[in-house]
């Protein structure tokens, strides 16, 4: 295990990561009963872009200093503004003095009656990670394997919630794992919203996981990409991702289709593009 979020914090995957959890979680909390954010592959929570680690890629760059550094109109704006709060601002090059992973920005988002399961299974990550994130009577940090917290782990006892699930995908087989992993939580509890984070570089992969999971019974798939156009893509330095999400709000695909353009043209490095539309129609 040798994956770092630090080098990559604040990069255009975040964003978009980021960005529509914050959608999700504000929806959810649109009910006053409470819920539970289920953070599988917790990282750190909290990153320095002043890092020598950050420093070294500048992936934040390309990522939070554009967003911050742009005029977001209003739509945008409106769309934005909780998630940016909890970011808070950035210094003439963009650069906020610290950038919340997404542990912290449930943990900042989220009220008294919710709770957090934060987990990872990297030793260090974990005493970081409950360091930065302090003491806190909501949150559980736990060092243990994500995909055996999510059997663990759901249903929770407050029925509703998001799991959000953003492996590093070192392993080759990290697309099977996952999706192996939530079609049995789904099975266990079929109403909780799901967002499951993925790299985009071989599209015939990326179909064959959404088959997967439709193949199991999973409905209500909405998948979302967005690709920045990088022209010199390596295995560090990506140029796509994606979330596959499922049971979003029924708010979340207009949201995303107007998030989705803006952050394509404010982060592009190239020909950039995205997508949002449904895997399994959310009639299946
Ligand atoms: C992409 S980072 C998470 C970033 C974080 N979700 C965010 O958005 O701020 C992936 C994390 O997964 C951890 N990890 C790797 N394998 C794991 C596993 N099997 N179970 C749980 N965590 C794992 C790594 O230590 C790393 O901190």
């Amino acid at each position: 295990m040798n994956y770092r979020h630090a080098f990559h914090a604040g990069n255009f995957a975040d964003v978009f990561k980021h960005a529509i959890v914050a959608r999700i979680l504000l929806y959810l909390m649109r009910k006053e009963t409470p819920l539970r954010y289920i953070d599988t592959h917790g990282g750190t929570g909290l990153y320095d872009l002043g890092d020598e680690r950050a420093v070294r890629t500048g992936e934040w760059r390309g990522g939070i200093a554009r967003i911050l550094t742009a005029s977001r109109p209003p739509e945008i704006e409106a769309l934005l503004a909780d998630w940016l709060a909890v970011v808070g601002a950035g210094d003439k090059e963009g650069r906020p003095a610290v950038y919340p992973g997404s542990p912290a920005v449930a943990q900042r988002m989220l009220r008294t009656q919710d709770r957090l399961t934060v987990c990872d299974l990297h030793d260090e990550d974990v005493r970081t990670l409950a360091r930065k994130l302090g003491r806190d009577r909501r949150l559980k940090v736990i060092g243990i394997d994500g995909y055996t917290a999510l059997k663990a782990y759901v249903p929770p006892v407050e029925r509703r919630g998001l799991v959000l699930i953003d492996p590093p995908f070192e392993a080759a087989d990290e697309f099977r794992r996952m999706g192996d992993a939530v079609a049995a939580a789904w099975q266990k509890w079929p109403t909780g919203t799901y967002a499951l984070w993925y790299p985009v570089k071989d599209a015939d992969v990326v179909d064959d996981f959404y088959e997967g999971l439709a193949e199991a019974g999973v409905t209500r798939l909405l998948r979302a990409e967005l690709d920045v156009g990088r022209r010199d893509e390596t295995s560090t330095k990506l140029s796509g991702c994606g979330l596959a999400i499922i049971n979003p709000p029924h708010t979340l695909p207009a949201e995303i289709e107007t998030l989705a353009p803006w952050f394509a043209q404010v982060m592009a490095q190239g020909r950039a593009r995205w997508t949002c539309r449904w895997a399994v129609a959310e009639t299946a």
